[in-house]
């Protein structure tokens, strides 16, 4: 198995190299390197990030002189598909996109994210498929690189995308992961919080990025620890972290990160937003699914600290909330997600 595996490295680092070259080299190329400057991305940072272009018209197979094990191993890795139409005939999975090389954490390539260059294709980006060397629940995109270009993690942004990323780094920010366009999971959490004790999640500043967020919190509940700082940095209206920082100087975006929303602060404002807190009825509401929400959490002491907020939030004594608590037949219906 493990000689299977390096084999499927070593391909993967090739077919970078291939994808590589695709950008300085292809029929297509000015089309591709346009759109990467068009994105303000410089020569230094798509060279850190290794990016490249699968032509229109790309063809692995040709690049790799059709070895037959290498055939073998591009179709398990999802790179090359079998066509329907034509017996033993494949084609490529990636055509006319801008590659991301996703990389494990000693910074082997283990998978693609590719986007369109064109701004009205339906799927903008995606990603390689799950493989014996890639599971999206269990890789961040940036880590690598993270480690790599940074002197401390004393935080670590997690964002949306693969350009938030780039820009970000490019920016001179480069404690920043992004997920694989897929929720927040509990393996993600577990990696981060073996590297910091500080993640903050910056979602886009839209009605995705919003739902990404309190679901980021509903996942993080149960498993935040001793030690472990959960914030949230929220985006100015259809700004993502990528468009910000261009916009704006690094120097106020690190002031963003700075002012950033503790985790108990975005729950307790988030349920309000949800109830109308002026009534009797809407802060039986919130009381009701803020306590559903503290039961989820098994760190005892910030527990009792949300608990002590809440008491506070409806004037009630932490005996009484407490009380509520340990009910067991709390209404089921609340929108926690
Ligand atoms: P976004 O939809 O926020 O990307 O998705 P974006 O910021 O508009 O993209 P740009 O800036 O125009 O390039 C954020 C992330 O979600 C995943 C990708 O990982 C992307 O980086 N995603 C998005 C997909 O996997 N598929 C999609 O169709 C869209
Ligand atoms: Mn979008
Ligand atoms: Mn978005
Ligand atoms: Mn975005
Ligand atoms: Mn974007």
């Amino acid at each position: 198995i493990d000689t299977r595996l390096t084999r499927y490295l070593d391909l993967m680092q090739r077919v970078g190299q291939f994808y590589i070259q695709q950008l300085k080299q292809s029929l297509a190329k000015n089309k591709a390197v346009g759109y990467v400057k068009y994105r303000g991305i410089s020569s230094q940072i798509a060279k850190r990030f290794e990016l490249g272009f699968a032509p229109p018209n790309s063809n692995l197979l040709f690049g790799f002189k059709q070895d037959s094990q290498d055939i073998a191993d591009l179709k398990v890795m999802g790179l090359l598909c079998d066509d329907q139409y034509r017996s033993g005939k494949y084609y490529d999975l990636f055509k006319d996109r801008i590659m991301f090389p996703i990389h494990n954490n000693k910074g082997n390539i283990i998978a693609f994210g590719g986007r369109s260059c064109n701004n009205n294709f339906k799927a903008k980006y995606f990603n390689s498929p799950e493989t014996p060397i890639f599971s999206k629940s269990k890789e961040l995109y940036g880590l690598y690189h993270m480690r790599k270009y940074s002197r401390s993690i004393d935080y670590i942004l997690v964002v949306e995308g693969y350009m938030d990323v780039v820009s970000l780094h490019q920016a001179g920010i480069s404690q920043v992961v992004a997920t694989l366009g897929t929720v927040t999971t509990v393996e993600h959490l577990n990696i981060l919080f073996r590297t910091t004790n500080t993640i903050i999640f910056c979602f886009d500043g839209d009605k995705a990025g919003e739902k990404a967020a309190w679901r980021a919190l509903n996942i993080t509940l149960p498993v935040i620890k001793a030690g472990i700082t959960i914030k949230f940095l929220f985006l100015p209206d259809k700004e993502d972290p990528d468009t910000l920082v261009k916009k704006e100087s690094s120097q106020a975006f690190v002031k963003r990160i700075e002012n950033a929303q503790f985790l108990s602060k975005f729950l307790f404002s988030h349920i309000k937003t949800e109830v109308d807190f002026n009534t009797i009825e809407g802060k039986t509401l919130f009381l009701e699914r803020v306590s559903m929400l503290l039961r989820k959490i098994n760190y005892k002491t910030y527990q009792h600290q949300l608990l002590e907020g809440l008491a506070g939030e409806v004037n009630q004594s932490i005996e009484q909330i407490e009380s509520i608590l340990e009910r067991q037949d709390i209404s089921t219906q609340s929108n926690t997600f």
